[in-house]
């Protein structure tokens, strides 16, 4: 069995054209500015220069921004561990707040709220810079110390920003866990971060209701003794229960909070956060990003990939409990100065012509979302974008998952037909773009274009020889880049899995095929995460939550091609003797999966069967399982059985 049918898409290639941006709106764009500073009058020659000068070309990033003490070298890179700008002083936060308060800036809007219901809250660089400082001194005074790690468990509101950064700002370390994650899935993250804080609110709203927040923390916690402090944001103002000396509301905590908390001095190479993410056993991996490195990759994508500048109005629709949040909400917009909506709630509540109302509204000139939304609204028709003329959009960005060549058009005609759509390959672990077009680069519709400057990738058979254009193998990264993880918490192997697959460059778990221009055309995962609308789920930790009732012997969960989703979770599931098959035994493991992981999670079929495929050592065979579903000719499975 070939590499290239593991796709999760059937699309690829199916659409030949080539599109060029109108180029009055991409003229002046960030990517050709610094070109032209560098002597060069073509993407091309700077491409080719960065190539070969990576390390100059992440210096000059790096210079831009501000270092309370300079770096010894660039790069130090011995395989597979890199240390980035080495000996340097700096803090992330420093330079998306401190350093603005000295320009222009200061007084410019950080962000536009708006919750789901309509209420809107300005915060502007100086007045976030303010909240952030208090909720810092507030951290150090109930003894949150450098290096502790501190959970958010937030809705979309302005509090798991400012929380975010208060963390960064003594030198703490955040875990953010996103608000739709169920209590068990929670439980194993604040555990294997042993923090000491979580911070929470007392509900959220979602598609009109209050969803409660704070009793899957009291039941998360239970097993978490590391943590000895709540604090609660009141949000949805629902009940929640608080225990005299463990919990308490933020605004308690802030009222004696001092005005200014210094910005802890770090060293470049210290961790900023660890955020965690699926992979292809039952426990989620802690990748770990650092101050130094992660903030001069976030701050040179945020510029020249989605090519933002102070005069835009940014809006990405992503969650800051995922790594699109961390780079693309957070810090790269705030380490650039420049000014964003942040949504609360669903791109179609109360209906489908929110999305673009708030375009039109904030007057967005810059979007970042994912496929799936993009097929959701497509899905809807015509006649809600046609409603708001969205005349100041210019660059539409694209995430999260394979886009196919439909959408991606449709994507461009409804929001703006002269506007280049960039389509950016990144992972967690990856901290930035990596794969990815910018503005100026003719587009084609389902391919990501190229490596990003000074990033080489390439597309390589299981031992490491290129492979010819057209024919599918793994997609790799050849060389370090700054933003790239450090290390997975407290699993020094599962880092090294990474680099060592293939021996000497970093294997990203994606299939992908490149043409005869070099452009990259991303296939789907070829292991065991499936990519449900862009989420990241693993099969095993759905496996295990469906495991855990009383009724299944053993359970097998699989992505299968989803026109909207991209992929749907199909669950098969042998049930224990005495159990029997029915609907109402779905449901109820269903709503076990919901409760432990969360929503995402929760499979869109369940199958009950007598038996899974097995290798001869006991593994369940999903790849057979996939293939079958795929439709695909298994042939002789001996080889898989290893
Ligand atoms: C996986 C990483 C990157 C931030 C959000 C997801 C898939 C991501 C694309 C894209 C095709 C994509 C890959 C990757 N993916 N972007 N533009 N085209 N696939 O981060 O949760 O760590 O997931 O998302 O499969 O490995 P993540």
């Amino acid at each position: 069995m070939d590499i290239a049918d593991w796709k999760t898409t059937d699309w690829i290639l199916k659409e030949d054209r080539v599109f060029e941006s109108d180029p009055n709106l991409v003229k002046d764009s960030n990517i050709m500015t610094y070109a032209r500073g560098k002597g060069f009058s073509t993407l091309d020659e700077l491409y080719r220069w960065a190539k070969n000068n990576l390390e100059e070309f992440w210096k000059d990033m790096a210079s831009q921004l501000e270092w309370f003490a300079p770096w010894d070298v660039v790069l130090d890179w011995k395989y597979p561990d890199a240390r980035w700008f080495d000996g340097a002083k700096c803090n992330i936060v420093y330079n998306c707040l401190d350093r603005h308060m000295h320009t222009q800036v200061r007084n410019q809007v950080a962000f536009y709220w708006e919750g789901e219901s309509g209420a809107r809250r300005i915060y502007s660089y100086a007045s976030l810079f303010d909240e952030v400082n208090r909720f810092a001194n507030a951290l150090v005074r109930m003894g949150v110390q450098k290096g502790d790690r501190v959970a958010v468990y937030l809705p979309r509101i302005p509090e798991q920003i400012i929380a975010m950064l208060a963390i960064a700002r003594i030198g703490a370390i955040h875990t953010v866990i996103y608000s739709g994650l169920g209590s068990k899935a929670l439980a194993e993250r604040v555990q294997d971060a042993e923090a000491k804080v979580v911070i929470t609110a007392d509900g959220s709203y979602y598609r009109g209701k209050v969803v409660e927040l704070k009793p899957a923390v009291d039941e998360a916690i239970r097993f978490c003794p590391s943590v000895d402090k709540i604090i609660v944001v009141r949000r949805a103002k629902n009940r929640v229960m608080m225990v005299t000396g463990r919990d308490l509301y933020l605004d308690e905590a802030l009222a004696t909070a001092d005005r200014y908390q210094p910005c802890a001095e770090m060293e470049a190479e210290d961790p900023l956060f660890i955020l965690y993410t699926s992979g292809t056993t039952g426990k989620p991996k802690g990748v770990v990003h650092v101050h130094g490195g992660y903030m001069v990759g976030v701050y040179a994508t945020t510029k020249m990939v989605l090519d933002l500048r102070k005069e835009d109005m940014y809006w990405c629709t992503a969650d800051p409990g995922w790594i699109t949040g961390h780079s693309y909400i957070v810090y790269g917009p705030l380490l650039n100065g420049v000014t964003q909506l942040f949504y609360e709630g669903a791109p179609d509540f109360p209906d489908p012509a929110r999305m673009f109302y708030n375009i039109d509204h904030y007057g967005v000139s810059v979007l970042y979302t994912t496929p799936t939304a993009i097929r959701y609204l497509m899905h809807y028709g015509e006649r809600w974008p046609a409603k708001f003329p969205m005349e100041r959009i210019r660059v539409l960005g694209t995430v999260g998952e394979p886009i196919n060549p439909e959408a991606w058009i449709w994507y461009r005609e409804a929001f703006c037909d002269r506007c280049p759509v960039i389509d950016t390959w990144w992972q967690t672990e990856t901290g930035m773009h990596i794969v990815t077009p910018v503005v100026n680069m003719p587009l084609k519709p389902g391919s990501a274009a190229r490596p990003f400057l000074g990033i080489e990738a390439d597309v390589m058979d299981a031992d490491g020889n290129p492979v010819p254009p057209g024919k599918g193998g793994f997609l790799v990264i050849k060389t370090p880049w700054p933003s790239m993880m450090r290390d997975i918490y407290k699993d020094r192997e599962k880092y090294e899995s990474y680099w060592k697959t293939i021996e000497g460059v970093y294997v990203a778990g994606d299939a992908c095929t490149k043409d005869e221009d070099g452009y990259f055309w991303i296939q789907g995962r070829v292991d065991d995460v499936i990519k449900k609308a862009g989420y990241r789920l693993g099969s095993m930790e759905i496996e295990s939550a469906l495991v855990g009732h009383e009724a299944v012997a053993e359970a097998a969960a699989i992505g299968i091609p989803d026109e909207v989703k991209g992929e749907a979770i199909k669950a098969f599931v042998v049930l224990k003797q005495g159990f029997s098959a029915s609907d109402y035994l779905a449901d109820q493991l269903k709503q076990q999966v919901r409760e432990n992981m969360g929503v995402i999670a929760v499979p869109d079929e369940v199958v009950f069967v007598d038996s899974l495929p097995k290798t001869r050592s006991g593994k369940i065979m999903r790849r057979l399982l996939k293939a079958k579903e795929a439709g695909l000719e298994v042939g002789d499975t001996s080889t898989l059985e290893e």
